[in-house]
């Protein structure tokens, strides 16, 4: 989100002193750094973004049922309420995994309170090139067709916002970011930059500034592939390597480890020429006896070495995308079809470094996911944040794809990161004349961007658009039935014959449907008083600086979903059938991707069951998804059994291949 402000720094004296004694230039400058346009205002302060410390909202635990942290509550009471309460730095104690949905300036402001020095590793890889690093390939349906994503208007901007001033934009971007992240790293914490040619040179000297040169552990120079004809681009030399730089946050305290790689082939060949009579190869080495100085010839056998040390240049790794291995791990891949993706033996390479089983490692530009993926499968304790809703989606499939995954949260500062923008946007939001006027301004700027006029004088609908009328949600509240209806009633009283309900949330699992086909709820009752009523997601882009008129945002549709509980077994056990999804604008879609979809299930990407919800967070017990090697997807759950006869409320989410959710609550009796 960009809608504030950025402000001059407050402590000039401090910034000053910070950037070291000397004789200080008439610009306050003491020693070399990088400056670009806007960096400091008329004053000589450094600009930064205003900090702002928001809560964090839990949508979703995956991975662990509501009976099992039920019953974990209940031997270790500290684990309650995971976010808010105790939470202990070991899994043991209650440490849950997190992935956090969410522009990641404002999560890691947010995550300073909690976590300022206790981050053992960050490795990023933020966008910083070319358009496509938000391009996602998606499959659809069952065989082996998918379209190419272009993400949302959101991520674009958020690109072009980036983008936008050139590299000082960019540079801006990333200093108060860098600034953040050595705030979290911990005393023997690692930052791991990942970049390219195209800006690398220049961030050097920022990573200088923000943790201080004697701070630098080395460049990596990951020469990824070899130079071949394809790769020829004008006149300019093959590309053929990323840097990554490294950096402790506090030289000497920071974790190090050597790692050894195998030898090559020809080290093998040069060194290790003689062979016993076993067959075992060894080299002589010369060494020399302390004692009495002697010198004498010792075997090193290759099988007993360990190889040669890491060094600064890895060119044993290649792109994911290029490692025919990335395909073929059992019957798993890592290949996600995000464009970006990075190969999880390098980020293996990294943790094996820097971090030890139990650390915390972060990754604020996480994208596929790869980061969280190998710190899972390493056991390290991990967050991972990315503002994508695609990346986001697919981060989650394949988390839940790794065997013996630990239940983790899906995060965002949902509400909060809304009220912050209201507040920012259209002035205070609590009592008085002035919050009365940010709430029409706020009604007002959701209207235009919906193409609609303000509608004064009434009290549930506040606009129209053509022939229909418009009630809108607030940011903080989801739009409930009875929100509906009153805005209904007002409709009908008004004479008018369509509806159009917009919100950010919705009371879950009860708006679900359009009215196509049987329509949801809402809809026959809407239908049976003689209008027709429309759902729509007043989508997160709207928060964006950029967004200004009609055309800038698209807004969905909520999609219509169909479920039916089975008896399966005993007689306290269902099993979900799922029956029927509905796209309220299949003709909305791209061209491509109707052409594509043959059965309404071929709009479903993931879908998931929390047998027990309390109207809090999401608790997945089932869970069901395609990967990209795995197209089919199960309609039909596990069977589930309740230990307790009563009244249970079933929620079912599905995701479709927009990434969009759309859930369905069932009330169930287990006698
Ligand atoms: C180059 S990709 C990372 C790819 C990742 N290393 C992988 O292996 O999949 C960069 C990611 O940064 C995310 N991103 C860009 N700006 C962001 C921001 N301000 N906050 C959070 N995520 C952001 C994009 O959505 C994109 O997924």
């Amino acid at each position: 989100m960009t809608s504030r402000k950025p402000t001059a720094g407050t402590r000039p004296q401090a910034h000053r002193a910070r950037r070291g004694a000397g004789p200080v230039g008439s610009n306050g400058i003491t020693r070399p750094e990088l400056v670009w346009p806007g960096k400091y205002d008329d004053r000589g302060r450094l600009v930064t973004p205003p900090q702002v410390r928001l809560p964090f909202q839990k949508i979703e635990t995956v991975g662990e049922s509501r009976s099992t942290r039920e019953a974990r509550k209940r031997r270790a009471p500290s684990l309650f309420e995971v976010w808010q309460g105790e939470e202990g730095s070991t899994f043991g104690d209650g440490w849950k995994n997190k992935l956090i949905w969410g522009d990641n300036l404002l999560v890691m402001q947010s995550l300073l309170e909690k976590y300022a020095g206790k981050i053992d590793l960050i490795y990023i890889d933020p966008p910083f090139a070319t358009g496509a690093d938000f391009s996602f390939k998606a499959p659809v349906g069952e065989g082996t067709a998918s379209i190419t994503k272009n993400q949302s208007i959101l991520e674009e901007k958020a690109y072009r916002d980036t983008w936008s001033r050139g590299r000082s934009s960019w540079f801006a971007m990333i200093h108060e970011r860098l600034r953040l992240m050595r705030d979290l790293l911990s005393d023997n914490g690692t930052l791991y930059l990942h970049l390219d040619w195209y800006v690398g040179h220049h961030v050097r000297p920022i990573l200088d500034e923000v943790f201080g040169e004697s701070c630098s552990l080395g460049e990596i120079i990951w020469a990824y592939g070899s130079p071949s004809g394809g790769r020829v681009s004008g006149s300019k030399l093959v590309k053929a390597h990323d840097i990554i730089y490294s950096f402790a946050k506090k030289y000497g305290e920071h974790k190090y480890r050597i790692v050894y790689l195998p030898y090559s082939e020809k080290y093998v060949r040069d060194w290790f020429r003689h062979t016993d009579r076993a067959g075992r190869k060894y080299r002589k080495r010369q060494r020399k006896d302390k004692a009495t100085g002697q010198r004498y010839w010792e075997r090193q056998y290759l099988d007993e070495s360990k190889g040669v040390p890491a060094s600064t240049v890895w060119s044993d790794i290649q792109q994911a995308y290029a490692d025919p291995r990335a395909y073929k791990i059992g019957t798993k891949s890592e290949i996600t079809g995000y464009a970006t993706q990075k190969p999880e033996r390098l980020i293996e390479r990294i943790l094996q470094i820097s971090s030890e089983p139990g650390d915390l490692v972060a990754d604020f530009f996480s994208g596929s996911g790869t980061t969280l993926a190998v710190a899972e499968k390493l056991g390290r304790r991990w967050i991972g944040c990315d503002l994508g809703r695609w990346a986001i989606h697919l981060t989650r499939k394949r988390l839940l794809d790794i065997e013996g995954c630990k239940p983790f949260t899906l995060l965002n500062l949902g509400k909060y990161e809304r009220q912050h923008w209201q507040g920012v946007t259209f002035g205070p939001t609590r009592n008085g004349a002035a919050a009365t006027r940010a709430w029409y301004e706020y009604l007002t700027f959701i209207l235009r961007l919906y193409g609609a006029v303000p509608l004064p004088g009434m009290e549930f609908l506040h606009g129209r658009r053509g022939d229909a009328l418009v009630h809108i949600g607030p940011v903080d509240a989801p739009v409930t039935i009875a929100d509906i209806e009153s805005a209904l009633g007002e409709c009908v009283r008004a004479r008018q014959s369509e509806l159009h309900v917009l919100a950010w949330e919705w009371e879950m699992g009860l708006p679900s449907g359009t009215d196509g086909g049987t329509g949801g709820l809402m809809h026959r009752v809407a239908r049976q008083q003689g209008v027709r009523l429309r759902l729509v997601r007043i989508p997160r882009e709207v928060m964006e600086e950029q967004v200004a008129g009609p055309g800038d945002v698209q807004f969905f549709e909520l999609a219509y979903l169909e479920a039916a509980v089975e008896t399966a077994g005993g007689a306290r056990t269902r099993r979900i059938r799922l029956t029927d999804f509905v796209i309220p604008n299949p003709d909305s879609a791209p061209r491509e991707v109707q052409g594509k979809i043959t059965k309404w299930s071929d709009w479903v990407d993931y879908w998931a069951v929390d047998w027990d919800f309390r109207h809090d967070t999401f608790m997945q017990g089932y869970v069901a998804y395609r990967t990209r090697k795995e197209r089919k997807l199960d309609l039909v759950s596990d069977p589930h059994s309740y230990p307790e006869p009563g009244r249970y409320r079933v929620l079912i989410k599905v995701v479709d291949i927009f990434g969009n959710d759309t859930s369905r609550a069932l009330d169930l009796d287990i006698p």
